[in-house]
């Protein structure tokens, strides 16, 4: 067929946050101008009905929902996330934010289809308040990393890591905000290397196809 362009089918994304959403932001924004051909955002999932990522993702006019976690069976609130999820048809589900532990009922039903950024570079430093973790710990070069999320925690095989110094200026603030700014390049990387199709997962490690 004459000028037929190569098929890419559509990659749809579930984004899960508990917070200020600033990572989904990124994402959406990388969707907005181009950089993600093929990905849309099906649905954003939140299990904070305030959280203001939730928020910032209803007045996009985007599907949102919101699952209160609070006083519920771990099971059962992730029933109802999966099945949001599926609703939406989603294939891959990106952690931006997402306070939550997720079983392994939850990772068995998006296998290699689950991302996590994390705020250091692993296996360092995992766990909450990672930048200042890293800070007090006196490291020069810190960063972060996005992951496919297995069954622990901060663990999976890992696609992105961007690194900064730490600067004899830095506090843990400065040191976080300048983190964050790396997050938001790194995960709209991941993606896109999701979206390519063309990799394997070999051990721990993303090889690329033909690479
Ligand atoms: C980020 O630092 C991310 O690495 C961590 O939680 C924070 C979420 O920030 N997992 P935001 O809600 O995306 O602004």
């Amino acid at each position: 067929m004459p000028n037929a362009q190569p098929y890419r089918a559509l990659l749809h994304l579930g984004i899960l946050l508990s917070g200020r959403g600033s990572n989904f932001l990124a994402i959406a924004d990388s969707i907005r101008e181009g950089r993600l051909p093929g990905v849309e955002i099906s649905v954003v999932i939140s299990n904070v009905p305030d959280a203001p990522g939730l928020k910032t993702a209803q007045q996009m006019g985007l599907p949102a929902a919101a699952f209160d976690s609070r006083g519920r069976k771990r099971e059962a609130h992730e029933a109802d996330v999966v099945a949001c999820l599926r609703q939406h048809n989603v294939d891959l589900v990106c952690l931006a934010g997402y306070m939550r532990l997720l079983s392994p009922a939850f990772v068995a039903a998006f296998p290699h289809r689950i991302l996590n950024i994390h705020p250091s570079l692993l296996p360092a430093f995992p766990g909450l308040e990672a930048q200042e973790q890293a800070f007090v710990y006196g490291v020069k070069i810190a960063g972060c990393s996005v992951h496919f999320v297995d069954e622990e925690l901060d663990h999976g095989a890992i696609l992105v890591q961007r690194a900064i110094p730490v600067l004899e200026t830095d506090d843990a603030h400065t040191l976080a905000a300048r983190i964050l700014a790396e997050e938001h390049k790194a995960y709209t990387e991941a993606i896109a290397m999701v979206a390519s199709g063309e990799y394997e997962i070999r051990g721990r490690r993303y090889v690329r196809h033909n690479a």
